[in-house]
């Protein structure tokens, strides 16, 4: 399955929304960490630089954790909608900040790397995932992306095929010679599992084909209907096993078992809808390829349609919708597609989705319940966020008891420049809210029903103070986050740091999660306050009367498990340390860069103890590095200038030992590497094509010339540029010679 497709609404146990009962390793993605909900509210057009990388961290993680949830666990923790928005916000975000995109974007990968217990299976052609259309508008626009990039007059038709997106799992068929030879899930999309002889036992999947091509990928969904998934819970509950939370996780339980005799005994169903590496082209369009699989003996959507203006598009969209209710199997949108394989293969990919293909989904759940308390929870970097407790609601099939409301204006209802929202309606205890799933990981409210507000509620209180440890909670100008000033005394922040620190990109120590770091942070025997703590855990509890091994929870092998553990993490990658800091705006990405450009410990810590904030030369190698803003430099340097921090990750580093960073590999292509302009007019392919060629082969396509160009290509018309060019001494070509270079004349 990819990160873009449909997560299931599967999360019925409301417990699970409650970072108190959660299971650490779900911690990530439900815990109401302030310090992440800080610009959550905010559209992403009103962000700033600051808040737009916090909301990119924060996005990154949650859509991660909840890609691990569903790929690797099969237990889905966000319904569909509330997947999508999250990958529909990063991208809106990473579009207005290209600059703050994230090395471990949400964009640059699908979903999740294989579990352990199957074979992996090394995809010979990437599964890819699909970019979403939430309303016509979206779709409309992609209607004309295409038209722009691939230059059609505004009278050409564009053909394009219409077909349910199935809410299943996708799985890879590799047919040699006719026969199956392999059968492989999605996994990250560049590796899944091999699930060959689970596949075998699925009647929709033949296991020869007559006059199909020598070498066939076949691709499609395996999905589970209603009707067999009403039977196989009946079954499962009598049998006093586990029943699952919907088709969705059911197929995908099931074709994920080690034992095939299980999966054979699962009435799993498959669609074929697309394919990967071929020997012999299939068809030159995608309907009539469609038609050959069917031909040959693969199962297709019957309901795929093949249209010829947007307006019909809305129309398949609109009688499909129509029809959901009684397909008798889960579909989440409907999938558009170019006809014309020509123009498939012209249009091309980004890193992780076709540019010819949208799936246009189906809109996300609403609900309404009371509002019983605001709690106010504090984050890592201080934050005070404000936390909805719910009277547990279903909201499209998940029940929610808790949602996030972002903010003190948020819920008197004024946006971060004071304008009013909801009409300026506030948010009291007492409520009936509508609670909104589809913006976000952790629900929230939308709206509030003042009809239904009862007798003497009263406006609430924000608090000034932090309720964690008293300290004055301020706001900077600009700022619509209320924050803690108690830095490393605050209880809360310390041990959410501490989280953070042993969090899975951080420093990832097995057996030492959220759960135990409260348990050891609020210990008064063998207390871990910092993180220096942890690595003098196991030589106090040897100096220790009272052993950690004699414990309730702990035992000999646990103990010795866990210091084990620990010691490993004594050397760790640079990346993983500054990201371990939680330095506010530091998220993993900003990590990434930061490591890359400093490559070892000592010359980042060097260099951040040098700099100061706004001026001299390691000020200026800082903001130098694309990727790092100001606010993010003024964040580190802030921080590695305050004693009492300070004081803390030197005690930290007196326990490791620092990878250095290896020099990055580059691509084997003529012009991997190089920093590529292209002016005057392209006759062969629009810029936008030729900009994303030059990218895939490892260029970086500039916008202007400078001393750094290497290559300009000028087309017909080309101006100031070729001039700059010639005088600088810049090698110029044109169209054909580039097309040469790169090997595709
Ligand atoms: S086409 C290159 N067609 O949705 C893109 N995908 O969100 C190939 N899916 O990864 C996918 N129904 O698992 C395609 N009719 C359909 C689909 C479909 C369901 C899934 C598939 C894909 C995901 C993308």
């Amino acid at each position: 399955m990819t990160g873009a497709e449909g997560k299931s609404d599967s999360v019925t146990d409301p417990a699970r929304l409650d970072p108190a009962q959660l299971d650490p390793a779900q911690l990530d993605v439900a815990r109401l960490d302030p310090a992440q909900l800080d610009p959550a509210q905010l559209d992403p057009a009103e962000l700033d630089a600051a808040g737009a990388e916090a909301e990119l961290a924060r996005l990154a993680q949650e859509i991660a954790a909840a890609n691990r949830a569903y790929h690797q666990d099969d237990a889905p923790i966000i319904s569909d909608a509330a997947y999508d928005a999250l990958r529909q916000r990063n991208s809106a975000i990473e579009a207005r900040f290209p600059a703050l995109k994230r090395a471990d974007s949400p964009n640059e990968k699908v979903g999740d790397a294989p579990a352990a217990g199957f074979g992996k299976v090394i995809h010979a052609a990437p599964m890819l995932s699909l970019e979403n259309a939430f309303d016509e508008a979206d779709v409309i626009d992609f209607a004309a992306r295409v038209r722009k990039y691939l230059g059609l007059e505004p009278q050409a038709t564009l053909a394009l095929t219409a077909e349910p997106k199935i809410d299943g799992l996708s799985l890879s068929l590799r047919y040699e010679g006719g026969t199956l030879v392999q059968a492989a899930t999605r996994g990250d999309g560049e590796t899944g599992e091999n699930v060959t002889d689970n596949a075998r036992t699925i009647a929709d999947i033949p296991q020869q084909l007559v006059g199909a091509p020598e070498i066939l990928e076949v691709r499609g969904e395996v999905y589970m209907s209603h009707a067999d998934f009403a039977a196989l819970n009946a079954r499962q509950s009598a049998a006093g096993g586990k029943t699952f939370a919907n088709p969705r996780n059911a197929a995908a339980g099931s074709l994920r078992q080690l034992d095939a005799a299980v999966t054979r005994a699962r009435p799993l169903r498959f669609f074929a809808y697309a394919w990967g590496v071929l020997s012999d082209p299939l068809s030159d369009t995608q309907s009539g390829s469609i038609a050959r699989l069917n031909d040959l003996g693969f199962k297709t959507n019957p309901l795929t349609t093949l249209c010829r203006s947007t307006d019909e598009l809305i129309a398949v969209y609109t009688a499909i919708a129509a029809q959901r209710a009684t397909l008798g199997y889960d579909i989440d949108g409907v999938v558009y597609k170019v006809d014309s394989l020509d123009l498939q293969r012209r249009l091309g990919f980004r890193s992780t989705t076709p540019r010819w293909a949208i799936a246009h989904k189906f809109p996300a759940e609403l609900a309404w319940t009371e509002l019983l308390a605001i709690d106010i929870q504090v984050g890592r970097t201080g934050a005070l966020s404000p936390v909805a407790r719910l009277r547990p609601v279903t909201v499209g099939g998940v029940v929610v008891s808790n949602a996030t409301l972002h903010n003190e204006d948020y819920i008197a209802g004024r946006n971060a420049t004071g304008e009013p929202i909801r009409d300026g309606r506030d948010i009291r205890v007492g409520d009936w809210v509508e609670v909104y799933r589809a913006g976000d990981v952790i629900p929230k409210i939308r709206d509030v029903d003042p009809a239904r507000r009862p007798a003497g509620a009263i406006p609430f209180v924000f608090p000034t103070l932090c309720p964690e440890c008293g300290s004055q909670a301020l706001r900077d100008a600009g700022d619509a986050v209320r924050r803690c000033t108690g830095g490393m005394v605050c209880p809360a922040q310390a041990v959410e740091k501490l989280k953070h620190f042993v969090s899975r990109a951080a420093f990832d120590i097995e057996g030492l999660g959220a759960k135990q770091i409260e348990m050891f942070f609020a210990d008064p025997v063998l207390p871990i306050r910092e993180p220096a703590d942890i690595f003098t855990l196991a030589a106090r509890d040897a100096a220790a009367i009272a052993k950690l091994e004699n414990r309730d929870g702990f035992g000999e092998k646990s103990v010795k498990k866990l210091f084990q553990a620990i010691e490993t993490k004594r050397i760790i990658q640079l990346d993983r340390l500054i990201f371990a800091l939680g330095i506010r705006h530091v998220g993993e990405s900003g990590s990434a860069l930061l490591a890359a450009h400093y490559a070892s410990w000592p010359a980042f810590e060097a260099a951040m103890t040098t700099a100061q904030v706004g001026e001299g030369a390691a000020w200026d190698a800082l903001l130098a590095i694309d990727g790092i803003g100001p606010v993010v430099a003024a964040s580190i340097v802030t921080t590695f200038h305050q004693p009492a921090e300070r004081a803390a990750i030197d005690r930290l580093m007196a326990h490791l030992q620092v990878q250095d960073v290896a020099p990055r590999q580059i691509a084997d292509t003529p012009v991997a590497g190089k920093t590529v302009v292209f002016t005057g007019t392209l006759e062969r392919m629009t810029r936008a094509e030729a900009k994303a060629r030059a990218e895939a082969l490892g260029a970086r396509v500039a916008g202007s010339v400078s001393a750094k160009t290497d290559l300009l290509i000028a087309g017909p018309g080309a101006g100031s540029k070729a001039k700059l060019a010639a005088e600088l001494g810049v090698e110029t070509i044109d169209e054909d010679a580039w097309l040469a270079l790169i090997g595709s004349a």
